[in-house]
């Protein structure tokens, strides 16, 4: 095929900027594109090469496994070259690998591999001669690595002395070097407290500690190894499996993981890759996929090497959490407390398994740090569950202003403006000092807060309104049908079947639904009003402290700070909306409209603690004032009397209780302290 011009231009583009990715990735230990971006450019490159042969240069990228050695350290050649392993994504990948092993070694029986997962830190081989850690170094190019002996001899987990015995003069021990979630976590907080800057992932930190010239620096780092093969002098070892290799390795003192394991044929593959899958997140270092390996040693050797992978063994990666997309505009989302968010609005990008269209970038510092623009290319990142993020920016490739030279050239877009004003209701936004989060300050008149606050009330934790989602809430809400979550006891079926999309029956099934709400209890009732700071639990506990809706609208500031695990933040939360007069009108209209609860329905519940109890309070209480003790005595139910006579039923006495004290004693009125008022309280009052 005769070699068209475009592709020589687009091969030669590809090796150079490949070439430019090495350099950031090996040498600087600081990649501007995800992995998954550097293999597509790798293998478009590859696909050239193949369909085009004498475009191949000896020089090309792909004639190399990583990039030649830093002049920094001396160079070291491996015995045996380190090389690297074919990817699998797909199960069939994975079927085809294991049908290519039992063609390779002619055999129809399933083929035992040993399986392990697949670190995600940089390799390096290690040296022993009679025993004694004597060289280690990076893979480097594969043939030839840079020797950080001095920064090997700092981590703890290599051993400077082979433990046991059964080891040849000379051996190669090969594995990872990685850094810890925790440890990752915590060296990137000292980073930033001494303000430095911080890593972007744990590869990149380990690959940056252990290229240190000063191997105190590399002393001072968290890193760990785990072992997970062997180069020169693996001939000479008494095994006859790689299972056996790893316990051998293990005996003589180098940590090796604990997930490896032996399984048969393509079944016991897919068997573990789910099974680590499923492990990866509680796992404590990161890995991006598994290793499958022969595990019959002389059947590796059958299989032998294609140019840069072994045939026996594969890496079967996980669906990549990072990829590259364009940033086609950045909005703000309001919550449900008002709090705003930058999102990112993204061309979608196929990325930790799903299709992405938006990502966050948390606060306005975050943008401001990571200095997202419109139109930027942008490293985005769904690991899990996790919300999709915005990770960083990938600088070469932002849209610029034409000018006379690079240097002149300025961004197309501007910085990224916070808006002052709400998009949703134009109420002003602000950041309390020392706040991360800015907020729209227009409360349950901001649609978008009118919206997640009506979602919040009709929760299921909440008041349990069955089929009221965001698309009907949506509509309901710029319909002007709700403006607050009193309005939805007042639709009818009638205003409801006027919606879009919404039939007579699911309308009828939504009342009906609107109306089994109104029969609540009080800590989902107060946990529904979506009260800043006050979650489901807090709920719980006001609504056993206080007992009555009542009780806890008449608490200040300090009353609510009785309530156990409710703190000063928690209290002016909540002084705060129930000072609101519409906070205080909503919760009437709720109430006019039937919704209730069992405390404050005594008709339907049983006695409460102290119904018809009559208490004296006497001496000073330690917790409690004596109207709040009294307030809650009533709210179980009970009367407080000034005076002790026959028929009280209980004297609480605090500090310096005086004459009644005495006069309970004369005749013979039981008497409790404060501590057990409240626990009787407690009891009495369930949610
Ligand atoms: S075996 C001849 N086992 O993956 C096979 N490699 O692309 C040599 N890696 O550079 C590799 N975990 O750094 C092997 N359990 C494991 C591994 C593992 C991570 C890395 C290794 C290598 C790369 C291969």
């Amino acid at each position: 095929m005769p070699l068209p011009e475009q592709v020589v231009v687009h091969a030669a583009e590809l090796r150079a900027e490949i070439e430019r990715h090495n350099h950031a990735y090996y040498r600087l230990d600081a990649p501007t594109i995800p992995d998954a971006e550097y293999d597509r450019l790798f293998r478009e490159l590859q696909g050239l090469e193949q369909q085009y042969p004498e475009l191949l240069t000896a020089d090309s990228p792909t004639q190399r496994v990583g990039a030649a050695p830093l002049k920094e350290f001396p160079p070291r050649r491996h015995g045996v070259p380190m090389l690297s392993l074919n990817n699998a994504f797909e199960p069939a990948e994975v079927e085809a690998f294991d049908q290519r092993v039992r063609d390779g070694l002619e055999t129809i029986a399933a083929v035992d591999y040993a399986v392990e997962p697949k670190f995600d830190g940089l390799a390096i081989s290690l040296t022993y001669e009679n025993g004694l850690f004597t060289c280690g170094a990076t893979r480097g190019d594969g043939a030839t690595g840079e020797e950080v002996t001095p920064n090997l001899r700092t981590l703890r987990c290599i051993p400077l002395r082979l433990v046991g015995s059964g080891w040849p003069a000379l051996i190669e021990i090969r594995g990872e070097v990685l850094i810890f979630k925790q440890a990752f976590a915590d060296l990137n907080a000292r980073q930033r407290e001494r303000g430095d800057k911080e890593f972007a992932n744990p590869r990149n930190a380990a690959a940056g500690s252990l290229r240190q010239l000063d191997s105190r620096i590399t002393a001072s780092r968290p890193l760990a190894f785990f072992a997970y093969g062997v180069g020169a002098g693996a001939e000479s070892l008494p095994i006859k499996t790689h299972a056996e290799l790893m316990d051998l390795l293990l005996s003589w003192g180098f940590p090796v993981a604990e997930e490896r394991r032996v399984v048969q044929g393509s079944k016991g593959l897919l068997g573990y890759f789910a099974e680590i899958g499923a492990k990866r997140p509680s796992l404590p270092y990161d890995i991006d996929g598994v290793v499958y390996k022969v595990n019959r040693l002389a059947a590796q050797a059958q299989l032998g090497f294609v140019s840069r992978a072994p045939r026996f063994a594969i890496a079967h990666k996980f669906p990549a959490e990072e990829a590259l997309t364009e940033v086609l505009g950045i909005d703000v989302q309001v919550g449900r407390t008002g709090a705003i968010t930058p999102v990112a609005r993204l061309k979608p990008v196929f990325v930790g398994g799903v299709t992405v269209t938006n990502a966050t970038l948390h606060n306005e510092d975050e943008v401001r740090r990571k200095d997202v623009r419109i139109g930027d290319t942008v490293i985005v990142r769904r690991a899990g569950d996790v919300i999709p993020e915005v990770v960083a920016i990938v600088p070469e490739k932002r849209p610029m202003k034409p000018g006379k030279d690079l240097f002149d050239s300025e961004p197309v877009q501007a910085p990224f403006a916070m808006p002052t004003a709400c998009p949703e209701c134009g109420s002003a936004i602000e950041k309390g000092i020392d706040e991360a989060i800015a907020r729209c300050t227009g409360g349950l008149y901001c649609p978008a807060q009118r919206k997640q606050a009506l979602l919040h009330f009709a929760a299921r934790r909440a008041m349990d309104i069955e089929g009221l989602g965001d698309k009907l809430v949506d509509q309901m809400v710029d319909a002007g049908l709700l403006h607050s979550p009193a309005d939805l006891y007042g639709l009818t079926v009638e205003t409801l079947a006027g919606l879009e999309r919404m039939g007579d029956k699911s309308a009828q099934n939504l009342i009906a639904a609107i109306e089994k709400s109104k029969q609540t209890t009080l800590a989902r009732f107060i946990f529904a009003l979506g009260i800043r700071n006050v979650g489901e639990a807090t709920a719980r506990d006001l609504a056993r402290h206080f007992g009555t809706l009542e009780a806890l609208l008449a608490a200040d500031a300090a009353a609510l700070q009785q309530v156990p695990d409710v703190g000063p933040i928690v209290a002016a939360s909540l002084a705060a909306f129930l000072g609101e007069a519409h906070n205080r009108e909503i919760i009437e209209r709720l109430q006019a409209a039937g919704v209730t609860w069992a405390e404050a329905a005594p008709a339907e519940t049983g006695p409460r603690v102290f119904t018809g109890k009559t208490l004296v309070l006497t001496g000073t209480l330690p917790k409690l004032k004596r109207d709040e003790a009294k307030m809650l005595i009533e709210a179980a139910g009970g009367k407080v009397s000034g005076s002790v006579s026959k028929k009280t039923d209980f004297v609480v006495a605090g500090e310096e209780a005086g004459s009644k004290l005495e006069k309970a004693q004369e005749l013979g009125v039981p008497v409790i302290d404060e501590t057990e008022l409240l626990k009787l309280l407690e009891k009495g009052i369930e949610e």
